[in-house]
């Protein structure tokens, strides 16, 4: 998984980040929630894959993936407030981009209403929600869960 050390200096409190598990649900919710964005489906998806960022023993930030073949739902992108802007948002996001790549993922898609500078710096592109494939606008985040004028983006991987 990443190695943060670079950035942190190594010691017992460099995050580290690895594969979210049951026992992570709970900390993910509550950063979700904190944040104002939705957690009420994360216990209900089939084949949802989740990182999480810890240090000192302390889950500061996740992400999920919810899969579609050789397309993927990036979502739940969280970083505690007092962790952002120190590259932990950027290194979820790049693991999991290498992660869902090797996992067969050729294209991810998003919906954000705040993240849309960010996710434009890491290479994603604004598109229609008519673009995206039915399989992917049946999930519940396109169905109800993020209001209309989220914007949609699109990253092909290579
Ligand atoms: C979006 C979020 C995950 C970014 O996490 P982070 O750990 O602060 O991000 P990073 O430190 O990796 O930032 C990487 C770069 O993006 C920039 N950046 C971070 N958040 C940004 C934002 N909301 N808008 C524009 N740029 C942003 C940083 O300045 C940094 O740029 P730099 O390397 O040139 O300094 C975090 O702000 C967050 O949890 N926001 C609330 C939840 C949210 O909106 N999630 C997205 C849902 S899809």
């Amino acid at each position: 998984m990443h190695d943060l050390s670079v950035l942190c200096g190594m010691n017992e409190a460099t995050p580290r980040i690895r594969h979210g598990s049951q026992a992570d649900l709970s900390a993910i919710e509550s950063l979700l929630q904190s944040a104002g964005l939705p957690a009420d489906d994360i216990r209900g998806i089939p084949g949802l894959l989740t990182w999480v960022v810890e240090a000192g023993g302390t889950i500061q930030g996740a992400i999920a993936l919810e899969p579609f073949g050789k397309e993927g739902l990036l979502r739940s992108l969280v970083v505690a407030p007092d962790a952002r802007r120190h590259g932990l948002g950027r290194n979820l996001v790049m693991q999991l981009e290498s992660d869902a790549s090797s996992e067969g993922v050729r294209t991810l898609v998003l919906l954000t209403q705040t993240a849309a500078p960010f996710f434009r710096d890491l290479g994603y592109q604004a598109v229609g929600r008519d673009d995206v494939s039915s399989a992917v606008k049946s999930s519940a985040q396109f169905r109800s869960l993020c209001p209309a004028s989220a914007t949609c983006m699109s990253k092909i991987l290579v």
